[in-house]
């Protein structure tokens, strides 16, 4: 944790991969969720955006272990107990600032990576009945491609959940809060005390997406 003063200097917190990671992904859901409901040709473009957040799903995993300081897993990743006790500061009107991460915001990014890999995952497996199949399903029987199309369907459902909370968490901090978490997600940097958070090299970003590029790529491969 770390008091932070909002007057005086800024600090770098988010890494430009860890930006550039999340509004791909956002434009890359939005460009999924589109297709799906355009159908027909457009589900070329929707298994493309969907393998790509995939890709983007996977990069974040590695680089929640080689990546900046506020990118580590490690560094957000809070017991249930701090989660709690954070969640309760909030319901009082006080909760402490972090500079990355809060303890029930961790909880919320390892939610939705899930629910991300989840959807992308069981997409791979999906049908139509029609004309339409993922990339994978024939390699399962027709009723375990079926029984994953159901969760890919259900599951949009629990992401769209996820990320309304999400939104609604940043909105609240920006408006009852006075505390905008938006800008840095844009800027990398926060007005705050302390120092600069090491940053993941982006040669080191660039490898690991490459790296997640091909896992994906071999996987697809028949
Ligand atoms: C498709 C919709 C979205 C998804 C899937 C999503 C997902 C995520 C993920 C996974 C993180 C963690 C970032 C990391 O550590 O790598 C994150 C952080 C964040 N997102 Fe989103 N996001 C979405 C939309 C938005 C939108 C529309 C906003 C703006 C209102 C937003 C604001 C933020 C902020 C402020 C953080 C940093 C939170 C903090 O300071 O702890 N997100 N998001
Ligand atoms: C995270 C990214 C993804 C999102 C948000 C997403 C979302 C959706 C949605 C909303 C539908 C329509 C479900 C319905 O009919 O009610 C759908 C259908 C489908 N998706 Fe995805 N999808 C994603 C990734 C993928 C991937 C990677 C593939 C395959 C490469 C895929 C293949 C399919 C197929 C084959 C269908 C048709 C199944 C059906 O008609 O129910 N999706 N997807």
């Amino acid at each position: 944790m770390n008091a932070m003063g909002r007057e005086g200097r800024r600090v770098r917190v988010w890494d430009l991969p860890v930006r550039l990671f999340h509004w791909s992904l956002v434009a890359l859901l939005a460009t999924s969720w589109i297709s799906a409901e355009m159908g027909g040709n457009a589900m070329q473009i929707h298994q493309w955006s969907g393998v790509s957040v995939l890709t983007l799903v996977l990069f974040r995993l590695l680089w929640g272990f080689l990546g900046g300081t506020h990118a580590r897993f490690a560094s957000f990743v809070r017991s249930p107990r701090a989660a709690l006790t954070y969640g309760c500061a909030v319901m009082r009107g006080d909760p402490p600032r972090y500079l990355g991460h809060n303890p029930l915001g961790g909880w919320m990014v390892l939610a939705l990576l899930t629910s991300l890999g989840v959807q992308a995952g069981t997409g791979l497996f999906a049908n139509d009945d029609i004309m339409i199949e993922g990339p994978l399903a024939v390699h399962v029987s027709k009723a375990t491609s079926d029984l994953l199309t159901q969760v890919h369907e259900v599951n949009f459902n629990v992401l769209l959940a996820l990320i309304a909370v999400h939104v609604l968490a940043a909105l609240y901090y920006l408006v009852f809060r006075r505390d905008n978490l938006i800008m840095p997600m844009i800027t990398g940097s926060k007005a705050a005390e302390g120092d600069d958070a090491r940053g993941g090299a982006p040669w080191r970003a660039v490898l690991l997406l490459a790296l997640s590029g091909g896992a994906v790529w071999l996987l697809l491969q028949e």
